[in-house]
């Protein structure tokens, strides 16, 4: 796995922005409509309520919009867009291209589709275009889950929403945010997560749950190893938002504390591309990362993909 050159053109953050689905749906909502109950759910997942409705170019909008402001920068001035997304609104054009003429975009546009390591996947391609002479790309992870979720089927409709994060990565002059990142696939694991087109997610629970811990660690320990840092060094841990067993079990592998994890999962339930980036904003919003601070993402998904980018925190 390439470690990063020295001298490679560097990029952070300058801005970022969230959307949620418009309808809040609890788990008392589910379990009117299915075999299941609020204090099971809140157990076994840590979920309490999701946020369904809209589609991805919508929330993307919403989300995309709120970077560009907060950056300041007219859309005309950004180099690309990056959509994560595994849900697109139609299998042609890709999504981005409808997020891309909606936010008066003048960019070339494409989608990333890495499952809920998504947005991961698309932060580290957004870095090589600025390394490849981008100034300013917008990346954001979206997905609307709920259309492909089966809402009679209590294995998978009790995890997974809708949402959608998204950021502005500007060149900067110094060495950039990135310090460490590791992408992973392993296509044999295939059937363990897979939605068939115009059909509904197919889930082995069982076995995602015993291959996410390990994936995540691994992937983890190779981005901490590339950036040169160890578990004592990271300030802030962003897993994928998919259960909080499978969070905290990953971060107590990793020797990292749980008082040090971003966690929205209780709110937003599992949205995939989306996840990452609505956890690592929502703590940037509270204020729970300072300039400098490190911070590890790390995701997994179907494929079986998994996922990790260590940051110093440099966006004002
Ligand atoms: N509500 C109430 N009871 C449920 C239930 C639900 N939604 N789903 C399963 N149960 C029951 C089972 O029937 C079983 O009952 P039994 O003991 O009487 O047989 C019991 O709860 C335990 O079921 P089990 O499947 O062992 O639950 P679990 O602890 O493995 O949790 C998942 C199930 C899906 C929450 C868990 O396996 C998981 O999160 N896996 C990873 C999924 C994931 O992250 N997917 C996205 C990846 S990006």
């Amino acid at each position: 796995m390439p470690t990063i050159p020295s001298g490679v053109r560097g990029a952070t953050f300058t801005g970022w922005g969230t959307a949620l689905g418009h309808e809040i749906v609890t788990n008392d909502d589910l379990a009117r409509s299915m075999d299941t109950n609020d204090q099971w759910i809140r157990e076994r997942t840590g979920i309490e309520r999701r946020h369904v409705g809209g589609s991805t170019a919508e929330l993307s909008i919403v989300s995309g919009r709120a970077a560009l402001s907060m950056a300041g920068l007219d859309p005309t001035s950004i180099d690309a867009l990056v959509l994560a997304t595994t849900t697109p609104d139609r299998t042609v054009p890709a999504t981005s291209a409808t997020i891309q003429n909606s936010l008066g975009l003048r960019c070339g546009a494409f989608d990333v589709n890495a499952a809920c390591s998504g947005f991961v996947y698309a932060l580290v391609t957004a870095h090589g275009l600025v390394a490849m002479g981008a100034e300013r790309v917008l990346l954001i992870g979206t997905d609307t889950l709920s259309r492909i979720t089966d809402w009679t089927d209590r294995n998978t409709a009790v995890l997974f929403a809708d949402g959608s994060g998204a950021a502005v990565l500007e060149h900067s002059a110094d060495r950039g945010h990135l310090l460490g990142w590791d992408l992973d696939a392993d296509g044999s694991a295939e059937d363990a997560l897979y939605c068939d087109i115009g059909g509904f997610v197919q889930m082995d629970g069982k076995e995602v749950f015993r291959r996410a811990v390990r994936i995540m660690v691994d992937s983890a320990t190779k981005s901490m190893a590339h950036a040169g840092v160890t578990a004592d060094d990271i300030a802030l841990i962003v897993p994928h938002q998919a259960n909080i067993r499978i969070i905290s079990a990953a971060c107590d592998r990793l020797g990292v504390p749980m008082e040090r994890a971003a966690v929205v999962i209780q709110d937003t339930g599992n949205t995939s591309s989306a996840s990452i980036p609505l956890a690592l904003f929502d703590a940037a919003d509270r204020g729970r990362i300072n300039a400098g601070d490190l911070v590890l993402m790390v995701g997994f998904g179907a494929g079986m993909t998994a996922a990790s980018a260590i940051v110093s925190w440099g966006a004002r």
